[in-house]
C-alpha cells in the first residue's frame, strides 16, 4: 500500500489511485451557440439527489466543448452499453472534427443530441455550474430519462475498459492457438507502443521508466514473485504512458491486465533474470529514439517470456547516461 501526502501530491499517482474506482462511461452532449451538436466521453458522472432528481459531472475547463456546455440550456447524458466501446474512443478524441458523423442520434429536449442504442439516457436542464479547480462541476436536473435494463453497461477501471480486458483474458485461456494469438497481438501492440514512445516520450517519461527498472532489478535479485509480476506489467504501462496517446495506452493497459493474469498464474516459475538486461536495452533504444532496435529487443524479450529456456543473445550495452 503506497501512502501519498497532499503537499507532495504526484498527479500521475493521484490519477492512478482514482482509477481504482470503477465507473460507467457516458457521452455528454449538448448543442453549441451555433446549433451544432457537441459531445465528449465522460466517466465523472454521478447521481446526486432524488428529489429534485439531480446528477453531476465534471468538464475539463480546457475542453473544446466548455463554452457550449457552460452557455447551453442543458445536456444529455448517454450511458454507453458494452457494445458501444467504439463511441467512447470516438468522443474522447480531440482530432475528430465531427464526432457525430455516422453516429445515430435524435434531437431531444432543447435539441440536445440523444444517442441511439444506449443503456440509459438522461436529458437535463442545467441546475448549477461550479468552479472546481481545472474542471467545471455541472449539476443537471433530469427532465426525461430512458433505460434498457437488458443492456450491460460499459465499465471503465484502472484506465481500461473492463469488457475488453475480460474478453481478452477469456480468449487467451481458450486454447494453445489462442495463447499464440495473444502473444502475437502483444508483440504488435507493444511494437506500436515503442514506435509512438520513440516519437513522443519526454525526459520525464524516461526518468519514470529508469526508476521502475531499478525497482525491478531489486525484485529480480530478491526473487519475490508477485512484485516481480507487477513490476513487469508496470514497465509496459509506463511505455504506454510515454506514447502520449490515450487510446493506444488504453488498449495496451487491457493487454497488460491479461499479461498480469497469465504471469500471476505462472508465478511459481523461477525469476527470469535474463529479462532484466533486455528491459534496459529497450529503454536505451527508446532514449536514442531508435524504433527498429527497440522492436528487435522487444522481440527477444517476448520470445524469452514465452520460451523461458531460450536464452537471448547477449549484446554488450554501454552504460546509460546519468
Ligand atoms: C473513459 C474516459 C472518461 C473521460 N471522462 C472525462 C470527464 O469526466 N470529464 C472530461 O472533461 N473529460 C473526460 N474525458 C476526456 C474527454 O473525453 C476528452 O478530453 C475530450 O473528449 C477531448 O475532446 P475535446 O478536445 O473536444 O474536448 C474522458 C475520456 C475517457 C476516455
Amino acid at each position: 500500500m503506497e501512502t501519498t501526502f497532499e503537499p507532495s501530491l504526484d498527479v500521475k499517482e493521484f490519477r492512478r489511485a482514482l482509477s481504482l474506482f470503477p465507473t460507467g462511461v457516458a457521452i455528454l452532449t449538448t448543442v453549441s451557440e451555433q446549433g451544432v451538436p457537441v459531445g465528449l466521453t465522460c466517466n465523472s458522472f454521478s447521481s446526486v439527489s432524488l428529489d429534485p432528481p439531480l446528477v453531476s459531472w465534471g468538464l475539463r475547463k480546457e475542453s473544446r466543448a466548455a463554452s457550449s456546455f457552460r452557455n447551453g440550456k442543458g445536456f444529455a447524458i448517454n450511458i454507453l452499453s458494452g457494445a458501444q466501446q467504439g463511441l467512447s474512443g470516438r468522443f474522447a478524441s480531440s482530432s475528430i472534427a465531427d464526432k457525430f458523423e455516422g453516429v445515430a442520434w435524435e434531437a431531444g429536449l432543447n435539441g440536445m443530441p440523444v444517442l441511439s442504442h444506449c443503456a440509459a439516457t438522461f436529458e437535463c436542464t442545467t441546475f448549477a455550474v461550479h468552479d472546481a479547480g481545472d474542471h467545471w462541476l455541472f449539476l443537471g436536473q433530469v427532465r426525461r430519462f430512458e433505460h434498457e435494463i437488458s443492456h450491460h453497461p460499459l465499465v471503465f477501471c484502472k484506465g481500461a475498459y473492463m469488457l475488453l480486458s475480460k474478453a481478452l483474458l477469456e480468449s487467451s485461456q481458450q486454447s494453445p492457438e489462442r495463447v499464440a494469438e495473444v502473444v502475437e497481438a502483444r508483440r504488435l501492440i507493444h511494437g506500436a507502443l515503442l514506435e509512438l514512445a520513440c516519437r513522443n516520450a519526454t525526459e520525464e517519461d524516461f526518468q519514470a521508466l529508469d526508476a521502475k527498472l531499478l525497482e525491478m532489478e531489486r525484485f529480480a535479485e530478491a526473487g519475490a514473485p508477485q512484485p516481480r509480476v507487477e513490476a513487469g506489467v508496470e514497465f509496459f504501462r509506463l511505455i504506454g504512458a510515454a506514447t502520449h496517446n490515450e487510446i493506444v495506452a488504453t488498449l495496451a493497459n487491457s493487454l497488460a491486465d491479461v499479461m498480469r493474469q497469465n504471469l500471476t498464474d505462472a508465478a511459481a516459475s523461477p525469476p527470469r533474470s535474463a529479462l532484466v538486461p533486455l528491459r534496459r536495452e529497450i529503454l536505451k533504444h527508446l532514449q536514442l529514439r531508435d524504433r527498429a532496435a527497440a522492436e528487435e529487443a522487444l522481440g527477444r524479450y517476448l520470445a524469452l517470456l514465452v520460451e523461458p529456456n531460450v536464452q537471448p543473445v547477449q549484446i554488450p550495452t554501454p552504460p546509460l547516461a546519468a
